[in-house]
């Protein structure tokens, strides 16, 4: 199976982290000091996928204008000795190509999905949403399309999730079929603890099948009128073997004030001109508290 695109949906309202979001699309808010959105390219073009379909909503075209070429600033930083941070500007421009879709209702993710159709086409595709960040040596997309390959199918990311906060999942009824791999019997959008079929939450990377996009058409949408993903694949299912791929590596998800500042801070403590100087400041703050 080979897989070219990558559908990034970021048309969403970022209810959860207004008031910002009202200014800034949350997709550019920044983990350090580059906005998340630049995490996820990243992540393709690590996983080999350089074909990027962004999906946006009105008010936000600052999410294209963040991938201009920006010459002068690169050479500014060069100048400065700081061409790492120009290198990486330069990269996600120059090796990703980008397609700007439309979506004019936040009819929900599996509605900002099938708006990429036509970008994606009659081929396999992968989904990345750009809020889940994941700190993997692996990408994380590039273990999925591992899965994706061996399988010839449709493969969904999850990961362990402790009972108290299942319900804020989609959660698979999982067959073991390999380490880390398993084929998809069912799947149940936020159950409850006790009615989950497991503990394996699903998380925003996925591998899909055109076939998806056909499946979705035929989905009904929910109470507010939103079609999910979810029950898009979970449609698809009926006529094609789903797995899913239970994935090494930290997810954060940024889409949130705490998992924002989490995402942020993990990732400097990681940096080596950062990390030492906030470690220090970490463990003095948290000493100060403890009085
Ligand atoms: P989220 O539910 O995390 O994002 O959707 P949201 O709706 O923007 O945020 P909250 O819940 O109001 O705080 C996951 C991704 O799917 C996109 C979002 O932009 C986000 O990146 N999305 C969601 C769309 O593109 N369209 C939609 O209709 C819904």
């Amino acid at each position: 199976m080979d897989v070219h695109k990558a559908v990034i949906p970021a048309a969403g309202l970022g209810t959860r982290l207004l008031p910002v979001s009202k200014a800034v699309p949350k997709e550019l808010l920044p983990l350090v000091d580059r906005p998340m959105l630049h995490y996820i390219v990243e992540e393709a073009l690590d996983a080999g996928i350089t074909q990027i379909v962004i999906v946006t909503s009105q008010g936000k075209d600052a999410l294209a204008d963040y991938f201009d070429p920006a010459p002068y600033l690169e050479k500014v930083l060069e100048e400065r000795g700081e061409g790492a941070t120009a290198a990486a500007m330069r990269r996600v421009r120059t090796e990703a190509e980008f397609i700007f879709v439309r979506q004019h209702e936040q009819l929900g993710l599996g509605h900002a999905v099938y708006t990429a159709r036509h970008a994606v086409g009659d081929e396999p595709f992968a989904v990345m949403l750009p809020d889940d960040i994941i700190d993997a040596p692996t990408p994380a997309l590039g273990q999925l399309l591992a899965t994706a390959q061996q399988y010839n199918a449709s493969v969904v990311a999850v990961e362990e999730v402790p009972p108290e906060r299942i319900s804020g999942y989609g959660v698979i009824e999982p067959e073991d079929v390999a380490d880390g791999v398993y084929r998809v019997l069912s799947m149940v959008e936020k159950p409850t603890q006790y009615n989950a079929p497991s503990n394996l939450g699903i998380v925003g990377r996925y591998i899909l099948t055109p076939e998806v996009f056909s499946a979705l058409n035929h989905v009904t949408p929910g109470a507010k009128g939103e079609l999910q993903l979810t029950d898009g694949i979970a449609l698809l299912m009926e006529t094609q073997a789903v797995y899913a791929r239970r994935f090494e590596g930290i997810r954060h998800d940024a889409g949130n004030p705490l998992g924002l500042i989490k995402a942020s801070v993990s990732l400097a403590l990681k940096r080596p001109d950062l990390g030492p100087a906030l470690r220090k400041w970490l463990q003095e703050t948290l000493a100060q508290e403890q009085g």
